[in-house]
């Protein structure tokens, strides 16, 4: 049966920095007594403010960024009241901070296969460091490339960050505010004609974006891995409360439903139904 992670901690972490981003998000970096060793791209973190500002319940946030101290950033789309009583943290204030959580994306693999990573919106998150990992690890930065989608310009964060990674980025807006005038998907058609070889597809954002996402990998035979993004009420196994259904002939076999927080948030395509 999955278990937190063995390197789960709960810290009061101080922010360092808090920086607004499009039209709705916020980087928060925050540094720690204790650093992290360097993390896996695609782990995850619970946060809440230690007053009463916050509700009880920490939210799950992706690990944007890390530093070479351990600093860590976190890219947060303002919704309701956790991630507004984040947004309202200043330099200087503690924060709680239980993690790293979760598994991350699986071992990058230098095998030629092309890496197309699809983010909707705040969905780009895990997927900062999963380029400079695979990079790192072997991956040719001309076989990766970055889809990126919103509904318009302001919900595509950090655009220019991700540029400054040397892969290829393909923005999608739906109004064509930047970009491919259209989706993520009807973006990854579009890249479909100049592609020889295998493509490996990484997806993060919107459900039905991903499901998408992940009927267009199918349709091409391409292997495809989604990290998903369930409400979740502890992030270390006990409540229930991210519960995924499994698929039929997956790796949990029999079991019906795989918990996001312990078993994810990446899951194969195959394993979990979107
Ligand atoms: C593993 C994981 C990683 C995540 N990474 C990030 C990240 O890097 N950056 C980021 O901004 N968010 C991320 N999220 C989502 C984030 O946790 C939620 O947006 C946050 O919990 C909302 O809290 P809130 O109190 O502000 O909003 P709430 O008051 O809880 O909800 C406000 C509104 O948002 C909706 N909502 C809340 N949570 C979700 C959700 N998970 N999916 C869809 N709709 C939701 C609610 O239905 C409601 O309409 C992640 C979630 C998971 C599980
Ligand atoms: S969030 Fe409690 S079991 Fe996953």
């Amino acid at each position: 049966m999955a278990a937190p992670p063995s390197d789960t901690q709960v810290q009061s972490a101080t922010v360092q920095s808090l920086r607004p981003v499009g039209d709705d998000a916020f980087v928060l970096g925050v540094t720690f007594p204790e650093p992290f060793p360097a993390l896996a791209a695609g782990r995850f973190f619970m946060l809440r403010r230690e007053d009463d500002l916050s509700p009880a319940i920490p939210r799950p946030f992706s690990v944007y960024r890390q530093d070479e101290n351990g600093a860590l950033e976190f890219l947060v789309k303002t919704l309701g009241k956790g991630t507004q009583a984040l947004a309202k943290t200043r330099v200087g204030e503690p924060v709680l901070v239980v993690g790293p959580l979760g598994n991350g994306w699986p071992a990058w693999k230098a095998d030629g296969s092309a890496k197309w990573f699809v983010g909707g919106g705040i969905g780009s998150a895990p997927f900062y460091m999963a380029i400079q990992q695979a990079v790192a690890q072997g991956v040719a930065p001309e076989l990766i490339t970055f889809v990126y989608g919103g509904r318009t310009k302001g919900f595509l964060y950090d655009l220019d960050l991700f540029r400054e990674l040397g892969v290829n980025v393909v923005a999608a807006t739906d109004d064509g505010t930047e970009g491919f005038h259209g989706n993520v998907v009807q973006a990854c058609e579009s890249m479909l004609e100049a592609q020889n070889g295998p493509v490996q597809v990484f997806t993060c954002g919107p459900d039905p974006m991903m499901k998408a996402v992940v009927a267009f990998a199918d349709k091409n035979g391409f292997e495809s891995w989604i990290s998903l993004e369930t409400y979740m009420g502890c992030g270390v196994g006990i409540c229930n409360g991210c519960a995924v259904g499994t698929t039929e002939d997956g790796p949990f076999g029999d079991w019906p439903v795989a918990k996001c927080c312990v078993d994810g948030p990446v899951f194969a395509s195959t394993a979990v139904h979107v």
